[in-house]
């Protein structure tokens, strides 16, 4: 099909867009320096799979920040459980977890991801959330491949 695109010249610092790329919702966030400081010093020991081990990504995006650039997020917004959409909780005081990083919270059978989408442990979606294919055709304009 035809590529879809994001434009994310209005996407302030901290919020998240969700944009339909080929039927399913994409999230972009705007992560803001903290936000990327609380992402990259979680411990790794509370999630499933830190390093992204399980292949929910392309290969060009790695580390804790699962990006191209690492303010900009890129996941698809549909829980790895069943299927339902997590909610947006990027405060650290939003959710009732010690050390919350920020992330999204799925209500249906309450699983939590941080900002890059890593599953915690111990909840019941298998892996982490999906990072989409995609590109930057200029500082504003992600391409979904
Ligand atoms: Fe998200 Fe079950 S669908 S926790």
């Amino acid at each position: 099909g035809a590529p879809v695109r994001a434009d994310i010249s209005k996407l302030e610092p901290g919020q998240r867009m969700t944009v339909e790329w080929r039927g399913r919702p994409v999230w972009v966030i705007n992560r803001t320096p903290e936000m990327i400081e609380r992402t990259e010093s979680s411990d790794p020991a509370r999630f499933s799979d830190p390093d992204s081990e399980v292949p929910q990504q392309p290969g060009y995006v790695s580390g804790p920040l699962r990006s191209i650039r690492p303010e900009i997020g890129v996941l698809i917004g549909i829980c790895t459980h069943l299927g339902c959409s997590p909610l947006y909780r990027p405060e650290p005081d939003a959710v009732d977890m010690d050390n919350w990083p920020g992330g999204f919270f799925c209500p249906c059978h309450g699983s939590y991801f941080d900002l890059a989408g890593r599953v915690f442990r111990n909840v019941p979606a298998p892996t982490n959330l999906e990072v989409p294919p995609y590109r930057f055709e200029d500082d504003d304009i992600i391409v979904g491949e």
